[in-house]
């Protein structure tokens, strides 16, 4: 019975694994990495959110999900959740597991370009997101795509809303700041690669 428990979670890991490497392999550049994040990493990211209340949330590149399960276990029930993730399969994987989720919050998968979140706001009616996170690799998608992201993000957060992005150096830090203003740095050594989360939080005014 303990070797089954135990069984379990790892097949399910190495199962995983073996999907997120051949997903790498079709899209490199989208990817970047052949390992998902840590649960530290996602429970590091999902620490800067103040669950206390309802919120609009915008996830970019969710992948598999590995950032997204600890936000859906501490969304307020009357939160709203996108999912925007590039990679097709991805879409199909998370549709399957959150579209439908018991808490009954509303989660939408969107097989659409990061690029486009001001038009996927707009199309809802959202007048300002209170979080954006983000696992896209900003480091080896084109220059003009990640400015472009980070343009839209900071267009389409409320006043004092926050930007929620790990990387697995400081490089993108500045670009960061040159938008947003100071930006906060958390370390997760627990991950592979240990990786840099980064808290840019848009001005009240
Ligand atoms: C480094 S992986 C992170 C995946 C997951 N968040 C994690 O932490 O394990 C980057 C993800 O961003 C997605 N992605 C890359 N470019 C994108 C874009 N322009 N719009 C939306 N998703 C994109 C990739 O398909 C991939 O799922």
């Amino acid at each position: 019975m303990t070797c089954q428990k135990r069984a379990g979670p790892v097949k399910y890991y190495i199962m995983r694994l073996f999907k997120w490497i051949k997903t790498a392999l079709k899209n490199p550049r989208e990817l970047s990495t052949i390992f998902p994040s840590s649960r530290f990493l996602a429970r590091t990211i999902a620490d800067q959110i103040d669950f206390s209340e309802p919120r609009d949330i915008a996830e970019l590149g969710p992948g598999d999900g590995a950032l997204t399960g600890p936000i859906v276990d501490r969304m307020h029930p009357d939160s709203n959740l996108l999912l925007i993730e590039i990679v097709e399969s991805f879409c199909k994987e998370l549709s399957e597991r959150y579209e439908k989720h018991e808490k009954g919050q509303a989660i939408e998968v969107l097989n659409r370009s990061a690029a486009e979140l001001d038009e996927i706001c707009a199309e809802r009616d959202i007048e300002g997101l209170d979080y954006v996170v983000s696992g896209l690799p900003l480091t080896t998608l084109p220059d003009d795509l990640s400015e472009e992201i980070i343009a839209t993000t900071y267009e389409t957060l409320r006043a004092g809303g926050s930007y929620i992005q790990f990387q697995y150096s400081q490089d993108y830090k500045e670009n960061i700041e040159n938008v947003f203003g100071p930006v906060e740095l958390h370390r997760v050594l627990l991950n592979i690669f240990p990786a840099w989360v980064y808290v840019a939080t848009k001005d009240q005014t």
